[in-house]
């Protein structure tokens, strides 16, 4: 198959186009990397994607520039955008606007622009965001939505676009994800922060006072269910929950953190963020259903694996500073 991946230079664009590329499909990586909230981790990570054998890369802004030719594919996984709740308050929110909104509809626009036998399945990267807190039970997907920052509202919004646009005959599909993390995660996510602050000889920072609980869950494992959404058969415009069913609270995931990297938690605390969901939690029955997929990854593991990560980026800049 041959896959646009948008967003391509980013945490999770990174590791969806190397899912795609391992499977043998042939992959179109689409970003600018310039427009990412953190340009410092995207630029580096389009370079990464330089040469490799199967993917071709385009510098293009979906919010500006002509798209009708990037949209040749047999489908496209739409990751790019502005991500994080913390960043979306003040100016953050016409960023939110135009790199998730305006971005998502000119790329929905030049699909349906396409000869309706040569438009492409679509899967649109959205958020638990959407959601609010969940309360006593994990969340499903017709729950009401009840979004609490201006990053959150940009990801209703962007389903409602995606949603329309499989009303006029798009094959799209949704996926909430739920808390990503593990190697490559952003400089501005929490055990990125973390495990930094460790390395450093820091205390961590955390916002508010650790209670808070989040389905966190492994970047191979949303890679995975995201090629799973890319093969399957689905209803047009359905949401689909991509989160582990055991929510963890910060504090305790904090545990298990310093517990791999055998240091005492030191924490600093933060003013907690507006708009930021006290649990989030995921219910894995659709996506379980629809595409065989439920999270395999346990924190521990996933953690260790992001900390080696950290690591080995440490020795990759002593080794070049000499
Ligand atoms: N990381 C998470 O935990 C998480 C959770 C829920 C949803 N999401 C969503 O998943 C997607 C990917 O998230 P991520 O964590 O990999 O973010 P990221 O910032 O690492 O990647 C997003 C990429 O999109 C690119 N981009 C931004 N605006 C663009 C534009 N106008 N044109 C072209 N490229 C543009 C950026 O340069 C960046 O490389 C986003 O839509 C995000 O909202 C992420």
């Amino acid at each position: 198959m041959r896959v646009v991946v948008t967003g391509a230079a980013g945490f999770i664009g990174g590791q969806v186009t190397d899912a795609l590329s391992h499977a043998g499909h042939e992959v179109l990586a689409v970003d600018a990397p310039g427009r990412a909230l953190c340009p410092d981790a995207a630029r580096p990570g389009w370079a990464r994607l330089a040469g490799r054998p199967g993917v071709t890369r385009i510098e293009a802004d979906l919010a500006l520039d002509d798209l009708a030719g990037l949209v040749e594919a047999d489908a496209i996984v739409h990751l790019a955008g502005r991500p994080g709740v913390r960043s979306s308050w003040g100016a953050g929110r016409a960023l939110a606007e135009r790199d998730n909104v305006t971005a998502t509809r000119r790329l929905l626009e030049a699909c349906a622009g396409r000869p309706a036998r040569l438009r492409p399945r679509v899967v649109v990267a959205s958020s638990s965001s959407v959601y609010g807190s969940a309360g006593l039970r994990p969340n499903r997907e017709d729950d009401a939505l009840d979004p609490a920052s201006p990053y959150a509202v940009s990801k209703v919004e962007v389903e409602r676009l995606t949603r329309q646009a499989a009303r006029d005959g798009l094959r799209t599909v949704l996926l909430r994800y739920f808390s990503v993390y593990g190697p490559r995660q952003r400089p501005d996510m929490a055990f990125h922060r973390f495990v930094e602050a460790v390395l450093d000889g820091r205390p961590l920072p955390v916002f508010g006072d650790g209670r808070r609980s989040r389905s966190f869950t492994h970047v191979g494992d949303v890679a995975a269910a995201t090629l799973a959404a890319v093969a399957a058969e689905l209803p047009p415009g359905i949401a689909i929950n991509v989160g582990h069913p055991e929510p963890v609270r910060v504090r305790a995931a904090i545990e298990l953190l310093t517990g791999v990297l055998g240091v005492p938690a030191e924490i600093r605390s933060e003013t907690p963020v507006a708009g930021d969901a006290t649990r989030t939690w995921a219910d894995p029955g659709r996506a379980a259903r629809l595409l065989g997929w439920t999270a395999q990854t346990a924190l521990a593991g996933g953690l260790a694996d992001q900390i080696s990560w950290h690591r080995g980026l440490r020795v990759h800049e002593e080794v070049r500073a000499g």
